[in-house]
Order: structure tokens, then sequence, then C-alpha cells
């Protein structure tokens, strides 16, 4: 059976955009290889879906050890069992922000000091294991826990070039033809998310498959996305601000929508991305296109 694994970039090579975290990462990497040293902890910070978890996994290709992830929130013991099992390697620990504050505090020690303190008073030791946080809202990490990851390197927004290239790259692992105008269109409808990019690969590919000949338009209708990117919740948010009179803040807005904030602020970062949402100092407020975003929802 057809896998999709071959999607996920296992080498630096293959990894587009980001070039200054590659950079960054690649230095740290080597220097711990040269030094014959553990890999200090890193804390990956970037919104949903924009690779975070593939650049964890080629992190650990690139420093020569296995890999292994958790999704937070995770039972103490889970964790205990893979320390006790393990005396090396990478561990990704996605969206780290959704432990409690009491359990991010006992995670203090794990970074620090190389150990992980049990109620019992057990200590399980976590060898030279590297640990790599994730999160799309670091401000939910305390800050000592935060402080403790030594290598913070953050995210650059994908350009659409950048993007048109994922789209490419993408087609080629699932086999399905792409022309590079098509690949701009989709890349650019992507919004800067690798994750969307993805979805409309896979849609084209199952068009394709169906019989249907490449057709972007009907992609983007299918897949419920436009051009910019822009989302439903995208044009619902530019219609609730308008109906506001074009400028509101966050709490109203997240009240109207019944959406929580940390969902807005991902909706606004490409509505900002796109000139459609400004901030201010009155709050946020719609402008140029972002009045025709809201008819559209009409
Ligand atoms: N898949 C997810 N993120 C990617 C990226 N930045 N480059 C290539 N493929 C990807």
């Amino acid at each position: 059976m057809e896998t999709t694994d071959n999607l996920r970039p296992i080498e630096w090579d293959d990894y587009i955009g980001q070039a200054t975290m590659k950079e960054r990462l690649s230095i740290h990497i080597n220097s711990a290889l040269l030094r014959d040293a553990a890999l200090d902890h890193i804390l990956l910070t970037g919104p949903p879906g924009c690779g975070k978890t593939t650049m964890a996994q080629i992190i650990a290709n690139s420093y020569g050890v296995d890999f292994t992830s958790f999704i937070m929130p995770i039972k103490e013991k889970v964790l205990v069992t893979y320390l006790r099992l393990t005396d090396q390697g990478v561990i990704l620990l996605d969206e780290i922000h959704r432990l409690s504050t009491k359990q991010q505090e006992s995670y203090l020690s794990l970074l620090e000091d190389g150990y992980l303190q049990l109620d019992n008073g057990d200590r399980v030791e976590s060898g030279n294991i590297t640990i790599i946080g994730a999160t799309t809202e670091p401000e939910k990490v305390i800050a000592p826990l935060y402080d403790r990851f030594a290598i913070k390197p953050p995210f650059d927004e994908y350009s659409d070039a950048e993007m048109r290239d994922i789209v490419l790259r993408m087609a080629e692992a699932v086999e399905t033809d792409m022309t590079d105008e098509a690949a701009h269109v989709l890349g650019r409808a992507s919004g800067g998310i690798p994750r969307n990019a993805k979805s409309l690969v896979f849609m084209a590919r199952d068009l394709e498959t169906m019989g249907y000949g490449l057709d972007v338009a009907e992609i983007l209708q299918k897949c419920r996305v436009d051009e910019d990117g822009f989302s439903e919740d995208h044009r619902r948010y530019c219609q609730v601000l308008a109906e506001t009179g074009g400028i509101s803040g966050l709490e109203i807005l997240s009240a109207h929508l019944r959406l929580p904030k940390p969902t807005l602020i991902e909706l606004e970062r490409l509505l900002l991305k796109r000139e459609v949402l400004q901030y201010t100092k009155s709050g946020r407020e719609l402008i140029g296109r972002g009045w025709s975003v809201a008819k559209a929802m009409e």
C-alpha cells in the first residue's frame, strides 16, 4: 500500500524555507557531535502545521539518534517508562503548553539536571536525552521552563515562493502532476502553513485518481479556501469585525465568534500578512480588501 511517509523531509536539504533556523541548528548539532556531547534542549515555537514535528525529526536524524514524540499532556508514568528504557535520543514534547503549571514545574529538573523527581521520592535519570519542546502558545509555558531550553530558534513566515516549492515537493512525493503555476496558486492558498499545502495536494491527487484534470479553482473550492488562503473562519472573522464597525477588541471578537483567543490570533496571522487587518491602539481594524473578504460571506 502507498504510504505518505515520504512526504516528510528527513534531511535539511529537503526541508524548504527556515534557512536561519536550519543554519543555527546545524551549528549546534555539528558542535555537539564534534564535542561528543549531548545536544542542548530546544524549544520550537510556531503556528499549528508550520513544520515543528518535521523539524524535530530532522534534528534527531542529523544528530544520529532515535526520535520519539509525545503529545502533551501525558501521564508521568509514560515518560518514566520511556526514560527507564532509553539513555540516548531526541524526545519531542509536543504542545508543551498544555501541561499544567505543576507538571511544567516537575519537568524543570529534567531539563536542568537530567532527572525526573517522582512523588514517591524516586529519581529517574534521563541520560543523554535531548528534549525538544514544541508549542503554538509560548506565553503559556512557565518562565523557568521556557528559560531552561537553551536553544530557541524562531520559525520565520514561509514566503509564497517557498510554499510553492513545498507544494511541488509534496506533489512529487505523491506522484501527482503539478505545474509551477498551479503550485504557486496552491502554495499561496496554503497561507504559509505546510499542513494546509498537504490537504490541497491530497485533493489534487485524489481528483487526479478519479480521472479529473488539474483544476486549481476546483481544488480550492472543494477545500473551502480562497486564493489568499482564507478559510470560512477568516471570512467570518472579517464579517464580525465589519459588523462591529470595522474596529474591535480581541475579547469582543472572541465572544461574538465563539472562538478562543489563541484561535483568533492564529486567524489574524494570515489576515495581517495579507494586509486586510491591522492592530491599532483602539483594537483590531479591518483595512483594504478586508471589507470585501467580509462581503464574500454573504
Ligand atoms: N513538510 C512540512 N514542512 C515542510 C517544509 N518546510 N519543507 C518541505 N516539506 C515540508
